[in-house]
């Protein structure tokens, strides 16, 4: 019933030339697969990946975007210009942001509806720490972060993806086990079904941290994992479409 999503993070890696090699063997070795491939990229390569995705199966989207609907914010990046570059998916509250830029989860909760607001699908990113996990409160955490953003979209809220990435698995080599990532997966699904039911059936809920060809398979056999969103492994074709192929 949920169509798997494998989304590429590129983070702040890539070049034009990169890119294009990158983008050209994914749209021309993504025909045969049966889940949803996308990729978000770097805002500057937005105009190339519509220029070079258009047409194919794969869809694109951005890593971040504004609160603000338009106006005097230096350097920030608004909705209608992701909309502009037909962007699907936006990823929101990236634990880099939130650790980084001190994105709060009410701010997160804002951007999702935001993006909502422009037809862009939000990939709601959330996940606990080592030290959280350690002392106990993974489930805490997880509820602190989601609460905002359930309270904001209500029933807006079939529309989004969220994405659990443990930050301890985040482009460490270390991956949750199938069933720790599941415990958490399960958890997510049941807080949204207290919201709304039907948006509970229909969300996509992603695992993210060192997802790779050699763990996706176990990882994307749970019944609670629809799919992933892969950092270091989506800057390779081979390693993203092999995660592909695993769902
Ligand atoms: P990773 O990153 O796959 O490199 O661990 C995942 C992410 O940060 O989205």
């Amino acid at each position: 019933m949920r169509q798997a999503l494998i989304a590429g993070n590129w983070k702040m890696n890539g070049s034009l030339a990169a890119n294009a090699a990158l983008l050209t063997a994914l749209r021309e070795q993504s025909q045969s697969l049966h889940c949803e491939l996308a990729v978000c990229a770097p805002a500057p390569y937005l105009f190339q990946l519509q220029s070079l995705l258009a047409g194919s199966s794969i869809n694109w989207g951005a890593q971040d975007l504004s609160v603000h609907e338009a106006g005097a914010y230096t350097g920030e990046v608004s909705a209608s210009m992701l909309q502009d570059f037909a962007c699907r998916y936006v990823i929101v509250g990236h634990s880099e942001r939130r650790a980084m830029h001190a994105e709060t989860s009410e701010l997160v909760a804002l951007k999702a509806a935001r993006a909502l607001s422009a037809g862009l699908v939000p990939i709601v990113c959330v996940g606990e720490t080592l030290a959280e996990r350690e002392s106990g409160q993974t489930a805490v955490v997880v509820e602190q972060q989601l609460s905002p953003v359930l309270d904001k979209l209500g029933s807006q809220l079939a529309g989004i993806v969220i994405a659990y990435e443990p930050v301890w698995a985040i482009g460490t080599g270390k991956t949750a086990t199938p069933e720790m990532a599941q415990e958490v997966h399960e958890l997510i699904r049941a807080r949204l079904a207290q919201c709304d039911n039907a948006a509970a059936a229909v969300v996509r809920l992603l695992y993210g941290g060192s997802m790779k060809p050699d763990n996706a398979r176990q990882l994307l056999a749970m019944p609670d994992i629809d799919g992933g969103l892969i950092g270091g492994a989506a800057l390779k074709a081979a390693d993203f479409l092999a995660i592909a192929q695993a769902a």
